[in-house]
């Protein structure tokens, strides 16, 4: 039997909680859905009047938080007496990689998933379901169960504040920029378990809105691995469309040509086949690097290494891009204006960890580029912790150094060249001849997500190349 589910708390308010809570609140106006986080700055704007300092931009969110917020949807700092309220609890906090100790730069850092952990056992009351949505490695949940078990035996517990919990996995398939679409339409919701009725519980609360047989429920572990697999298949693919972009710079052949090729077979597929300056964004990296890690840790070392291929494949590609950029530019751009169009790590998101524009930005500024960074949602203050640079205040060509630039013809203007790096839409129908113009000759255009009309600016006598072309 299900236990009904009248609170729910989301530990972390951050890409995946904000926007996952939002969707189970429009969805289910029965139950109060409270999203908590130690993060003060990022609360206050998810409570913020003017919905366009929302933290996180994702189309459609906001007429979501403008409906719910404050009915059954509230965002919370206080996380004591929210996890004391829920009958069910989602993990949601960030998993990165580890930068120190051991299995730095390959394992999950777990220290806010433990964090995480020790506060529900401290704070939950009387039987609580425990829902990882937060990507994990395989057998996490085993590491919760035993921190929730623990708080009992620490505890003198009185009979009416007897803690219970069972932990599902339920791992989060939304992809940055289409977030509400795949969540109000996911391909599929995954539970992972061993409790029925607690799985019973949480596919009532999907059945809100998704059919009962996109629901698959299996044991925690293939769930727990199956999200990290999931992903890393998908980085696979374009690390795979990647290399063979570069075969096609070499033999004439059209990479655009070959995916549409190759994806009008079923079995192949058409999407994730467009090749670009390698994929970026919170998840890929880190969860291949944690895979890795898992088969080094079980000695299938021949597994491990297939999988880091697809990491390797993505730093040549990006590193291939800015040594083009170089050569195409008579082999150094010291002092050379280059205008980069686009720098979250892809279009519709305000988000830019790990985004391919840091690591070109970084090598092209190393070789003494001057930068024109424009991008419609990403503020300069963004870039200048990713890129660990202060903005030059002055627009006026200094070896490397890079300045926010407020549009496309800011970025242009006496540029040697542009580089497109996001496929933001407004990247696509440019003013070629008003760019030209604007540009100081010979002027280049290097198109790395193959998204602008090549054609257009090498009319506006602009020399090009493109990804794969
Ligand atoms: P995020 O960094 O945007 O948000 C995490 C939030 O958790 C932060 O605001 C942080 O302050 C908060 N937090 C950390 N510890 C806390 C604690 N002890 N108590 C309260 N709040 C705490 O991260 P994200 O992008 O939302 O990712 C969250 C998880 O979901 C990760 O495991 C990630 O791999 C996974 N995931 C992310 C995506 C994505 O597209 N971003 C998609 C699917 C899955
Ligand atoms: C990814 C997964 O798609 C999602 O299921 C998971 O929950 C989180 O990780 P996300 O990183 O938000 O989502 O975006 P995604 O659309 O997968 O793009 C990731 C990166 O790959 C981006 O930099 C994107 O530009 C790049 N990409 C994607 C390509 O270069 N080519 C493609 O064909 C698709």
């Amino acid at each position: 039997m299900s236990h009904k589910i009248k609170t729910i708390c989301c530990i972390g308010a951050g890409y995946v909680g904000g926007p996952t809570m939002a969707v189970i609140a429009k969805k289910c106006p029965h139950i109060q859905v409270m999203v908590v986080d130690i993060n003060h700055e990022r609360i206050s704007r998810w409570n913020d009047h003017n919905l366009c300092n929302l933290p996180i931009y994702e189309p459609g969110l906001k007429e979501i938080i403008e409906k719910c917020r404050g009915k059954n949807l509230h965002f919370s700092t206080d996380i004591e007496s929210n996890i004391a309220a829920a009958d069910m609890i989602f993990i949601s906090v960030n998993t990165p990689t580890k930068v120190k100790g051991l299995g730095a730069g390959h394992a999950i850092d777990l220290k806010w998933i433990d964090a995480s952990a020790r506060q529900i056992a401290k704070y939950a009351k009387g039987y609580t379901i425990i829902v990882e949505k937060s990507t994990l490695p395989v057998k996490t949940a085993e590491t919760i169960k035993q921190i929730l078990e623990s708080s009992h035996q620490n505890m003198v517990i009185k009979e009416e504040s007897k803690k219970a919990f069972s932990v599902l996995s339920n791992p989060e398939f939304l992809a940055e920029g289409s977030a509400i679409n795949d969540l109000e339409n996911p391909d599929r919701v995954l539970i992972g378990g061993n409790d029925n009725n607690a799985i019973a519980s949480l596919t009532e609360i999907y059945s809100n809105w998704v059919n009962r047989e996109k629901i698959i429920t299996t044991d925690l572990w293939s769930s727990e691995l199956s999200k990290l697999i999931a992903n890393a298949f998908l980085a696979q693919r374009i690390s795979s469309i990647n290399s063979i972009s570069a075969l096609c710079e070499s033999t004439g052949a059209d990479i655009n040509n070959v995916a549409l090729a190759i994806g009008s077979d079923k079995r192949i597929g058409k999407y994730f086949l467009q090749s670009g300056p390698g994929f970026g964004g919170s998840c890929f990296r880190k969860d291949i690097l944690n895979l890795v890690y898992i088969c080094k840790h079980y000695g299938l070392k021949e597994v491990a290494a297939y999988w880091q291929q697809v990491i390797d494949i993505n730093n040549w590609q990006q590193k291939r891009i800015s040594n083009i950029i170089i050569e195409k530019l008579f082999g150094t751009i010291s002092g050379k204006k280059i205008g980069i169009l686009g720098f979250s790590f892809k279009a519709n998101t305000n988000d830019t960890r790990d985004s391919p524009s840091i690591h070109i930005c970084k090598e092209l500024i190393e070789e003494g580029g001057c930068l024109a960074i424009y991008d419609p949602k990403v503020i300069p203050e963004q870039i200048e912790i990713d890129l660990s640079i202060k903005q030059t205040k002055s627009k006026k060509d200094s070896e490397g150094s890079w300045y926010f630039s407020r549009s496309v013809l800011d970025s242009a203007k006496d540029a040697d060249a542009l580089l497109i790096i996001t496929e933001w839409d407004e990247f696509k129908k440019l003013n070629w001849e008003e760019i030209s113009n604007a540009m100081r000759p010979p002027s280049w255009l290097f198109d790395t997500r193959g998204i602008t009309n090549i054609y257009e600016a090498r009319k506006n006598g602009i020399n090009t190349w493109r990804v794969g072309n």
